[in-house]
């Protein structure tokens, strides 16, 4: 158990090292993760096994970068627009928004993207937290066990953040997709398999 926080050197930034029980914790889950820092640009912290097996990317491939890579030149400017409103607004809990992404190998998914924050015991952002999910391969039925899971890793997380001195935002309720973003991601994937991209 600790509450301090450590900095650890990440390429050039030097930045509060997550805890070790959460990284080992989010390490393990079966559902794409990522963390990254509530400062600077929010270059990622760590990426669990889940999320290098859907994009392609190994931890070393993008830990100390921005998230962003992801989107190469796709223009994305209405979810990128959310994810931004949302990173300037501290009383925003979470965001869901379906994203044009690419994998390693240059193949293009609609994302649908989950942002959250860990927070410090005083309420001000520690750490962004996200969770990536694959629109393109998914049947209907994925979608609900997905968030069944991301709620459950959530759920799980909060009382190791607690003793951590981190504390979870985002419960199944702010999960679950709405029928908004579930229409959005339908239709990007329509744009996509058309030959389009966002
Ligand atoms: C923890 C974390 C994970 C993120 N994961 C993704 C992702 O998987 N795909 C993506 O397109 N953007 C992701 N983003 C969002 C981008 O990093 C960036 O915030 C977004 O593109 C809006 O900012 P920009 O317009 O400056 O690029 C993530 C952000 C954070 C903080």
């Amino acid at each position: 158990m600790r509450n301090r926080v450590d900095l650890v050197e990440i390429g050039m930034w030097v930045t509060p090292e997550l805890p070790r029980t959460l990284v080992d914790y989010l390490s393990k889950s079966r559902v794409a993760l990522a963390v990254a820092t509530a400062t600077d640009d929010h270059h990622l912290l760590m990426v669990n096994d889940s999320f290098c097996a859907l994009t392609g990317y190994s931890p070393d491939d993008v830990v100390g970068r921005n998230c962003r890579m992801l989107q190469r030149d796709a223009a994305n400017d209405e979810p990128r627009a959310r994810l931004r409103e949302f990173l300037a607004e501290p009383r925003q809990a979470s965001v869901r928004t379906a994203i044009i992404n690419f994998r390693k190998d240059g193949t293009p998914f609609v994302n649908l993207l989950y942002m959250s924050r860990l927070r410090a015991i005083d309420g001000a952002t520690r750490y962004f937290f996200a969770s990536q999910f694959d629109v393109s391969r998914s049947q209907p039925d994925m979608l609900s066990e997905y968030e069944a899971q991301l709620g459950s890793t959530l759920a799980r997380l909060a009382p190791l953040a607690s003793d951590a001195g981190v504390v979870v935002e985002g419960t199944l309720l702010t999960i679950a997709t709405s029928a908004a973003t579930i229409a959005q991601a339908k239709m990007m994937l329509a744009n996509l398999e058309a030959g389009g991209d966002a």
